[in-house]
Parts: structure tokens; C-alpha cells; sequence
């Protein structure tokens, strides 16, 4: 499933830029060169980022501006890595985050 805005009424159309492949969860999905992480994600359909650390409960896309943390997920290995502002790069390793994202969170 992709569902990347082609053509968006106020920005226009979508820049041009070559696709890349990256890992979520394992599996491989493709990314627009330099759009956030997050973006990516999207356009997939993913839409949970991460889950609280005491209650469990889901977060994802909230400011867009890398101010709320919603977005935090685990990026190569390291933990609280804010989606929405990171741009993807070629081969990045893009995991769901649970709790803190140590190796022994629930
Ligand atoms: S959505 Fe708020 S920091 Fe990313």
C-alpha cells in the first residue's frame, strides 16, 4: 500500500527525488531520498511510532516539527530518534519503539 500525496492542493506537486530502500520492523519499504523518516512510514501506512512507557499506550505524528516526541522510534540501533525531523538515508534500519527502547522495555 502506498500512499504518497502525488499532488497536494497548496504545495503542488511532489519533488522529484530518487527512492531508496529502508527497513521497518524487518521488513523493507521504500523512501523518497531525504523525506523524513516519518514521512516514509506514511506513505506506507504506518501510523504508530512508538508505545508509552507506562500505560503502552500507541503515539505517532503529532507536531511534525520535532517538539512532542511522538514520533520516537529506534533508528540504527539507537533509541528516541525524532522521525518526523530526520531525514531517510539508504539502508537505515527503522524500528518500532516500546518504553524507553532498551532491550528489556515492554
Ligand atoms: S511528531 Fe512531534 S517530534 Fe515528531
Amino acid at each position: 500500500m502506498n500512499m504518497r500525496i502525488k499532488d497536494h492542493v497548496i504545495l503542488g506537486e511532489e519533488a522529484d527525488a530518487p527512492m531508496i530502500e529502508i527497513t521497518f520492523d524487518g521488513k523493507p519499504i521504500k523512501a523518497k531520498e531525504g523525506e523524513p523518516i516519518l514521512a516514509a512510514l506514511l506513505s506506507e501506512g504506518v501510523i504508530i511510532s512508538r508505545y508509552t512507557v507506562n500505560k503502552k499506550e500507541p503515539r505517532g505524528l503529532f507536531c511534525g516539527i520535532g517538539q512532542c516526541t511522538d514520533c520516537a522510534m529506534i533508528v540504527n540501533g539507537q533509541a528516541n530518534v525524532r522521525t518526523c525531523i530526520t531525514p531517510v538515508e539508504r539502508g537505515m534500519v527503522v524500528e518500532t519503539q516500546y518504553g524507553i527502547g532498551g532491550k528489556d522495555d515492554d
